[in-house]
C-alpha cells in the first residue's frame, strides 16, 4: 500500500529518500511527505499528489537538510486525501515524528484517551493517534516508547519513528505490513520493499511481525515489542537495477507485457524435461507424498491472482484429476470453510503480502490444510508462511495492473497440475506433449507482441465506447474476467467479464448498436458454442472483437475485428489469449490520456482488508 523509506547515516538524505520513494510510488500515490532532523528540529514537508508534487514543494521551500529522515507515499484509508492527512505525522510535545503503512484498528478508543490527556489532533488519520501515543509514553527512550505503544495497538503497521531528543536514532517496527532493513556501511535504511534499498546496499533483512529495530549509522538492535532481543538473518537482495527501470519503454506496464516471453522462460528454467515428460519442482519435493494423495485443492487470491487461480481450477481438474475450487480469499476467510483431510490450500499472489490472501491462508492452515504458495516476491510474508511452494520468477512487477505475474501464475499452476498429474495417473508421453507445448509459449507470445500495431488500431476504433463486454468459456472464462479487469483498472472504461453462456441470462439486455464485445474464441472444446454466442451479440447490434486461433479464417465472417493467437492446447491457451487483451487495455489507457502505471484509486499491493 503505502511506500516507506527512511535513512540514518552520514549523507544528506533528502535526495536519496526521494529517489527511493519514486521506486515505491506504485504502492500508493495520493499524497507524499518527507521529514528530516534539521539542526536538531524535525522539519516536515508534505503535499497531496505524487512524489513530483513533493519535489516541487521542496524546491519552493528551499529543500530540507539532515542526515536522518523518512518519507512516505500514501494510499488513503482513514481520512481523505489532504495535506494534513499526509504522512509524516508528529507529536510536537515530545518531538516524535512517524510514518505508517497499515491500519490501527483501535485508533478511535486510543484517540479518546489521548484527547482526555490534552492531545489535539490535526488530521483524521489513525496514524496521528499512534504518533501521539508514542509521544505520551516517551520517557527518554524512543525504542522503549515504541515497544510500549505497540503493545497497546491492534491492527496492522509498518512504521518508522524518530524523535528530536534522540538525534541519529531511527526506530522501525512491523506487524502485517512489510518492512525491509538495509544494512550499509556507516548507514542504515528502512523501506517497504527492497527496490528502494538496492542502489545503496544489497544486504538486508525483513522485519518479522511484532519486531522492532533500532537503527543508528553504525549499527542496529532488533527485539520484539516485549523487548526480547532477536537476531535477524541478513541476506543478499537479488534485485537487478534494470528490472526496476523503464529501459526505453513508455510505461512499466508496457515493459512488463513485452517482457513476458523472457519472464516466462525464467519461470520454466530447469523445471521440466520434455523428453522424459517430467516436471521438477524443488519447492514441492518435501511434500510430494501429501500432494500425491491430495483430495481437494482450494486456491485463494484476489484480483488478477484470483483469475489465475480460477484457471488453476480447470488445470487441477483436467491435468491432476483432483477436485478443485478457486475463491476470493476475502470471502473464504470469513466463511466457516470446511477443510477435510487431504486438502491443499494454494495462495496465489504476486506480492505475497495481500492481507486477505494471507489471512485466508492462515485460516486454511489452522484447519489442517497443507499450504502452498504460488508467489512472485521471494521472502514475502506469504512465502514464509506457506509449507511449500513454487516462485513465479518473473522479476519485480511495478505496473499496478498485473500482467507478467498473471501469465507466470498460470504457468506455475499448470506445472503444479502436471507435476501432480504425473504422480497420479498421467503417462510420460502425455505429459511430455503438454510440456513441449508449454515450452513453446514464450515464442508464441513473441508472435502476438509483434501484432501490437494492429491491436492498437483495433483499440482506437472502440476507445470512445463506455461499456464493453468480455466473454469466454472454459479455460478462457477467467481470461475474459482478466481482460475486463485490465480495461477497467487503467482506462476507467466500464467492462464486464463473464462466461459467454451467462450473457443471455441478463447482460444481453445491455447490448446495443456498436457496443464492443470481446470474445475469446480460440479453438477448443466449446468453440461452436462460442460461435453461437457471437451470433447472439451480432444479432443485437454488438460489435465483436474476436481473439481467435491462427488459421481460423472463417471467423472473419462473424467478427468485425479478429486478433489471432497461435494454435496451442486449450489448457495452456490463457497464457496467450490474455496478451492481446493486455495490450488493448494498455492502448485504451494511453489513448484516453491516463497515467497507465498509477491508475486512480488503486495500489499495487493491498495490505489492508
Ligand atoms: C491489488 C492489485 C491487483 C492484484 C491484487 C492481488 O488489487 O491492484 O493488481 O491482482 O491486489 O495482489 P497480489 O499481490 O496478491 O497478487
Amino acid at each position: 500500500m503505502c511506500g516507506i523509506v527512511a535513512y540514518v547515516g552520514t549523507k544528506q538524505c533528502q535526495n536519496l529518500l526521494l529517489e527511493g520513494l519514486k521506486r515505491l510510488e506504485y504502492r500508493g500515490y495520493d499524497s507524499a511527505g518527507i521529514a528530516t532532523l534539521e539542526n536538531g528540529r524535525i522539519r516536515v514537508v508534505k503535499t497531496v499528489g505524487r512524489v513530483a508534487n513533493l519535489e516541487d514543494k521542496l524546491e519552493e521551500v528551499g529543500g530540507v537538510t539532515g542526515t536522518m529522515g523518512m518519507c512516505h507515499t500514501r494510499w488513503a484509508t482513514h481520512g481523505g486525501v489532504t495535506t494534513p492527512n499526509a504522512h509524516p505525522h508528529t507529536d510536537d510535545k515530545s518531538g516524535i515524528c512517524l510514518i505508517h503503512n497499515g491500519i490501527i484498528e483501535n485508533y478511535a478508543s486510543l484517540k479518546t484517551l489521548l484527547e482526555e490527556k490534552g492531545h489535539r489532533f490535526v488530521s483524521q488519520t489513525d496514524t496521528e493517534v499512534l504518533a501521539m501515543l508514542i509521544g505520551e509514553l516517551y520517557e527518554g527512550d524512543l525504542e522503549a516508547a515504541v515497544q510500549a505503544a505497540l503493545r497497546e495497538v491492534t491492527g496492522a503497521y509498518g512504521i518508522v519513528v524518530m524523535c528530536e531528543k534522540e538525534p541519529g536514532v531511527l526506530v522501525a517496527a512491523r506487524k502485517g505490513s512489510p518492512l525491509m532493513v538495509g544494512v550499509g556501511d556507516g548507514e542504515h535504511l528502512v523501506a517497504s520493499d527492497g527496490s528502494a534499498l538496492i542502489s545503496h546496499t544489497s544486504r538486508a533483512f525483513a522485519l518479522e511481525d511484532y519486531q522492532v529495530v533500532k537503527l543508528t549509522a553504525e549499527g542496529f538492535r532488533t527485539s520484539t515489542i516485549h523487548n526480547v532481543p532477536v537476531t535477524p538473518k541478513v541476506q543478499q537482495l537479488e534485485i537487478e537495477l534494470e528490472s526496476i527501470e523503464l529501459g526505453g519503454y513508455s510505461h512499466f506496464m508496457q515493459k512488463e507485457i513485452f517482457e513476458q516471453p523472457k519472464s516466462l522462460r525464467n519461470t520454466f528454467r530447469g523445471r521440466f524435461v520434455v523428453e522424459e515428460g517430467r516436471v521438477i519442482l524443488g519447492g514441492l519435493a518435501d511434500h510430494a507424498k501429501d500432494l500425491t494423495k491430495a483430495r481437494r485443492v482450494v486456491m485463494l487470491g484476489q484480483g488478477t491472482a484470483l483469475h489465475a487461480a480460477m484457471i488453476g481450477r480447470y488445470l487441477m481438474e483436467d491435468l491432476a484429476k483432483v477436485p478443485a475450487v478457486a475463491e476470493f480469499a476475502s470471502e473464504f476467510r470469513y466463511r466457516n470453510p470446511i477443510i477435510e483431510e487431504g486438502t491443499v490450500a494454494i495462495a496465489v499472489s504476486q506480492s505475497g503480502e495481500t492481507a486477505d490472501t494471507l489471512a485466508a491462508l492462515s485460516e486454511a492452515q489452522d484447519r489442517g490444510a497443507l499450504a502452498l504458495g504460488v508467489i512472485n516476491v521471494v521472502g514475502s510474508t506469504m512465502a514464509r508462511q506457506t509449507d511449500a511452494g513454487v516462485y513465479l520468477r518473473v522479476g519485480p512487477e511495478i505496473g499496478v495492473a498485473s500482467t507478467k505475474a498473471f501469465v507466470g501464475q498460470v504457468a506455475v499452476l499448470s506445472m503444479i497440475a502436471m507435476w501432480m498429474g504425473r504422480r497420479r495417473y498421467m503417462g510420460a508421453s502425455e505429459c511430455g506433449d503438454l510440456l513441449r507445448a508449454l515450452e513453446q509459449i514464450p515464442s508464441h507470445i513473441e508472435r502476438i507482441l509483434a501484432t501490437d500495431a494492429q491491436i492498437r488500431r483495433v483499440t482506437e476504433k472502440y476507445v470512445d465506447r463506455e461499456n464493453w463486454l468480455f466473454l469466454g468459456r472454459g479455460y478462457n472464462y477467467p481470461t475474459a474476467l482478466e481482460g475486463a479487469l485490465k480495461l477497467k483498472e487503467i482506462s476507467y472504461i466500464h467492462a464486464e467479464g463473464m462466461p459467454a453462456a451467462e450473457m443471455k441470462h441478463g447482460p444481453i439486455a445491455l447490448i446495443n448498436e456498436g457496443m464492443p464485445a470481446v470474445f475469446i474464441a480460440n479453438k477448443g472444446r466449446q468453440y461452436e458454442k462460442v460461435m453461437s454466442n457471437i451470433q447472439e451479440v451480432r444479432a443485437r447490434g454488438g460489435h465483436v472483437i474476436a481473439v481467435a486461433t491462427e488459421g481460423d479464417e472463417s471467423i472473419r465472417n462473424y467478427a468485425e475485428d479478429v486478433l489471432f493467437v497461435p494454435d496451442i492446447p486449450e489448457a495452456l491457451s490463457p497464457m496467450t489469449t490474455i496478451v492481446p487483451l493486455q495490450l488493448m487495455a494498455y492502448h485504451a489507457a494511453v489513448l484516453r490520456g491516463h497515467d497507465v502505471d498509477k491508475p486512480r484509486n488503486l495500489a499495487k499491493s493491498v495490505t489492508v482488508e
